[in-house]
């Protein structure tokens, strides 16, 4: 009862983040792309420019004002709650998902690390990621935004790394994103809306307006426009196991990260010109390369030879112990020989040890009151037509079991892996 009530928490939740995360960046996208396509050419007085648009069976025309207009509309609209509610559901799903259920979704496999100090280091670091980047802006860095640009790349890779080493691979991705997220967020919050209030406050008053205020509301808002790609990933990321499962889950986040900004830029600048047209096949081969060097199939150059690993499987074992989710690659690729030829009993009977206690029609977990991800191993025909997901997530990446919960051992996955590499049959 209680895990089918955290379903649907967690679903009603999930859903609220999704429709006011599109309704934040869809209005961000909108407003750039509105910025960045105003004509600009002989504007009437007073007017920074304006657009004319079709869209839905109408007609609209836009003006932009160089500050204000002459008098006030009684009615000017705000985008804030999009922002806020964002950041408040996403917070809220942190708690359902990973802060409910530490073991499992947060701390890393095999870390002794107590769930209140790991909450306090996910929910500390939003704080901290903030407060950093904050003054960061305000330092004299602010003045260099290519520079600051990349000092917060190197600061935000970082975190994923520092994370990885403490958190499941899931968790440590998710965290950068909610840093990510709070950062938009306290954008929003401490320094464009605070702008926006002085600006309007001045025209209402006939002051002069400060005319920093809105730079600085410019710079972060650009800053939150070319986080909004990255962030995206993040928040699907946990579909991808070979991400956020692999050893080197920080390196991959980063060029992602690397990827999707310059997807940005190039949306932002061809306006103007083309030229960042180059950022876009650079960004789809840099995919390319990414699919092929997380290849579970590559061999790995410090690749052991069989013989020498077959004869010491205590040594695979203890490594296996020591990485956090996924092992050396070299340790994949020779999973079939050092296993041996394995029969499916054997392999059943980890599947129903390790696994059938959430994946299974009625799982014993209490934790689950259904199949989670609608994935069910309780008959061979079941495991054998799933044998390709579980290659993915309890072999080449070590994802599953989650939080490695129910104690599976490598030479367990190696064993599933010999199976599926020699064909997952049944006899
Ligand atoms: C403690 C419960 C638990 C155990 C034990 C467990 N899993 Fe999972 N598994 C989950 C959950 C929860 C998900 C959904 C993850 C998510 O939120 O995306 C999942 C997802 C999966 C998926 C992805 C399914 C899909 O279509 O996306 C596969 C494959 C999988 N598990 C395989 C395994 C295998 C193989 C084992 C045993 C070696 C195992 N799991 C053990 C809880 C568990």
């Amino acid at each position: 009862m209680e895990a089918h009530l955290t379903e649907w928490l967690n679903l009603s939740i999930r859903w609220v983040h999704m429709i006011t995360g599109i309704a934040w960046i869809g209005a961000s996208f909108y407003f750039v792309w509105l910025e960045n396509n105003l004509n600009r050419k002989n504007p009437r007085d007073g007017l920074a420019g304006d657009l004319w648009a079709i869209h839905g069976g109408g007609i609209y025309h836009l003006e932009k004002y160089k500050l204000a207009p002459p008098k006030m509309p009684d009615n000017l609209h705000w985008f804030k709650w999009e922002a806020y509610w964002t950041w408040m559901s996403g917070v809220a799903l942190l708690m359902v998902v990973y802060y409910l259920n530490p073991s499992l979704y947060l701390i890393a496999p095999g870390s002794d690390m107590a769930p209140a100090v790991a909450i306090a280091i996910g929910l500390g670091s939003l704080v901290a990621g903030y407060v950093a980047y904050h003054f960061l802006c305000d330092s004299a860095l602010g003045k260099r935004p290519a520079l600051l640009g990349a000092v917060l790349f190197v600061l935000l890779i970082a975190a994923a790394y520092g994370f990885s080493l403490i958190f499941s691979g899931r968790a440590a991705y998710l965290h950068v994103g909610a840093i990510i997220g709070t950062i938009m967020v306290g954008n929003v919050f401490f320094t464009i809306m605070p702008a926006q209030r002085a600006l309007v406050k001045a025209i209402e008053d006939n002051t002069t307006p400060d005319p920093s205020l809105p730079a600085k509301g410019l710079l972060r808002s650009r800053h939150n426009n070319y986080f909004t790609l990255p962030v995206l990933f993040i928040m699907i990321s946990n579909h991808f196991p070979s991400t956020y499962g692999s050893q080197y889950s920080w390196l991959i986040l980063a060029g992602i990260a690397i990827f999707a900004v310059l997807v940005r830029h190039y949306f932002n600048t061809r306006h103007d010109s083309n030229k960042f047209a180059w950022t876009l096949p650079a960004a789809a081969l840099g995919m390319i390369c990414l699919a092929y060097v997380t290849s579970p199939m590559r061999p790995a150059p410090s690749a052991t030879p069989v013989a020498a690993q077959a004869s010491q499987p205590a040594a695979v074992v203890a490594q296996a112990e020591h990485a956090s989710e996924a092992p050396l690659a070299a340790t994949q690729t020779e999973t079939p020989a050092a296993a041996g030829n394995p029969d499916f009993t054997k392999v059943n009977g980890v599947i129903q040890e390790r696994c059938a206690v959430c994946h299974s029609a009625t799982p014993s977990s209490p934790m689950f009151s259904a199949a989670p991800a609608g994935l069910i191993l309780d008959t061979p025909q079941q495991i054998q037509q799933q044998a390709a997901k579980i290659q993915a997530q309890a072999v080449a990446s070590q994802v599953m079991p989650l939080g490695n919960i129910t104690q599976m051992t490598q030479e367990e996955r190696n064993l599933i892996g010999a199976w599926i590499a020699q064909g997952a049959k049944l006899d």
